[in-house]
């Protein structure tokens, strides 16, 4: 089943996962607010990253680092410099756009027999490549009123000057811009008091890798993970959730030896590089993200920062292809020796067995939680007929589904059957995230849940005044069992323990 961008963004908006920010205002562009469940299944995409990384590794220290930080950390790490993009403006209709995210633009010339100087485009088009070109150029109307006479088709269609993607208009020269969004410390707006909002979570890792280094005990390796807000002034965000202007990032740097001071037979970084592609891809699977939708892709020379050793994205099919997921870098020591030139610190850290101080190399794994939460959405999205209706489903894995449980009455006029369901619901609150609902008939109630991802609904019916029992219901099959009441906590209990060690 293809899954569309459009189907996830509805059912977002429709089940309270995700909605348009300030909407009563009309919205600002590209800003999404997480709703009660949208909340939920974020918080539980950041703890799964979180407890695989600090809870279940013991080389990993965590932290919470600050937004704003010294505007002299962006002069070090080299964002007030560079961290630039290239953007364009249609002269024609003002669009906007980012020189480098522009689809390529095709055209085919006239030329001349005799007078091999004058030439004259007659087709452009935007084409992935030559021969998709040569395809949607011959059926332009350009191409069909071609003049005759002395003149004769170029063969092959040329790559040509980009052009404005809406309206085919000219475009400016590039222009860098920088995607650091800048504020004021203080109630005064001069330049001396100027902070920028963090573009991202990894440099309040490198400017507390000393605390954490002695606080800690820590030897190499070793590595420090955050997750938190950061902010870049894009050109061109938008893809829902996929590009934003706020967003959040799950990063670890992780610490550790330069090859040439490693022992025989010791990890080096480039080791530990291949360590963290093959932990990181795993993570996605192992929190349900199908294999033949995940794939590495390696950075050419064009696209490797200066400093880096190797770099790989995680890449996922989304909706609008194959994009970016994270990136996992080989950073060197580039970012401890920055800040040890600004800060006049000794950032090296000293190797007693080998009696030597040297600075440590550092793997980065650098994901982005909206990113995440959008592919495990994409992922889990399934529609189904079933018994000849439609049956959306989110078959989240269960660690991340926003609600765990839901409690229903069959039949929400007999009091008895409400109380016990209450209470019930209660109980297991205690346990995991579960809700009460009786605002509908039980067909529409379990609908409601598949549509959220919600694993397990529990019917209380008139039998269980009976006979002690309900009805355990499971999203995924659909297949239901009767078990008594005072068991229900410690089944869900155990198939959510299940999962997580799955
Ligand atoms: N410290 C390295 C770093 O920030 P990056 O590739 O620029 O690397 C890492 O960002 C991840 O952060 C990306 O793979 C993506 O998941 C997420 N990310 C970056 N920019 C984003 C944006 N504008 N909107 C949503 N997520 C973004």
């Amino acid at each position: 089943m293809t899954v569309t961008m459009d189907a996830i963004v509805s059912l977002c908006k429709r089940r309270g996962v995700i909605f348009q920010s300030s909407e009563i205002y009309g919205g600002l562009a590209s800003t999404w607010d997480y709703g009660p469940i949208g909340v939920e299944l974020k918080r539980n995409v950041k703890e799964a990253w979180w407890r695989a990384l600090i809870y279940e590794r013991d080389d990993i220290e965590g932290l919470d680092a600050a937004i704003l930080m010294h505007p002299q950390v962006w002069v070090a790490s080299g964002h007030v410099s560079s961290f630039t993009d290239p953007l364009v403006d249609c002269k024609q209709c003002k669009k906007r756009w980012r020189q480098d995210h522009l689809p390529k633009t095709f055209a085919v010339a006239l030329v001349s027999t005799e007078d091999s100087e004058s030439s004259v485009t007659i087709a452009r088009v935007l084409a992935e490549d030559a021969d998709e070109a040569l395809k949607k150029i011959k059926s332009t109307k350009e191409w069909g009123s071609k003049p005759k006479g002395y003149w004769q088709v170029e063969g092959e269609p040329q790559l040509a000057d980009p052009v404005c993607p809406e309206c085919g208009g000219e475009l400016t020269e590039p222009r860098l811009f920088n995607l650091m969004f800048k504020t004021f410390v203080g109630p005064v707006e001069e330049e001396a008091a100027v902070v920028y909002l963090r573009p991202e979570t990894a440099q309040g890792i490198f400017v507390n890798f000393e605390n954490v280094l002695t606080t800690m005990r820590r030897k190499l390796p070793f590595g420090i993970a955050q997750i938190g807000k950061s902010f870049r002034n894009e050109i061109t965000p938008g893809n829902f959730i996929f590009r934003t202007r706020e967003f959040e990032q799950m990063e670890l740097e992780y610490f550790c030896k330069p090859g040439e001071k490693c022992k025989p037979g010791e990890p080096t970084d480039m080791d530990w590089w291949e360590h963290w592609k093959a932990e990181r891809l795993n993570w996605y699977k192992r929190f349900g993200i199908r294999a033949e939708n995940l794939r590495l892709r390696e950075h050419g020379p064009d696209e490797l920062a200066h400093y880096a050793k190797g770099c790989v994205d995680v890449e996922y099919r989304f909706p609008i292809g194959w994009s970016e997921l994270e990136g996992i870098a080989n950073r060197t020591d580039y970012d401890l020796s920055q800040h040890m030139r600004h800060s006049g610190r000794d950032l090296r850290y000293y190797d007693q067995e080998r009696g030597e101080h040297y600075i440590p190399y550092v793997i980065e794994p650098s994901a982005g939680a909206d990113r995440a939460t959008l592919a495990f959405l994409c992922d889990a999205y399934r529609e189904e007929i079933v018994e000849g209706r439609e049956r959306r489903v989110l078959s989240l894995h269960y660690a991340l589904a926003p609600i765990k449980c839901a409690v229903f009455p069959l039949l929400k006029n007999r009091p008895e059957l409400v109380e016990v369901a209450q209470k019930l619901a209660r109980d297991l609150k205690r346990s995991f995230f579960t809700v009460y609902d009786d605002t509908a008939a039980i067909g529409k109630l379990y609908r409601r849940q598949d549509e959220i991802g919600t694993p397990f609904c529990v019917t209380v019916d008139v039998d269980t005044m009976t006979d002690g029992q309900v009805t355990l219901r499971d999203r995924d099959t659909m297949l239901q069992e009767r078990l008594p009441i005072e068991k229900v906590r410690d089944v869900i209990t155990e198939r959510l323990r299940q999962a997580w060690k799955g």
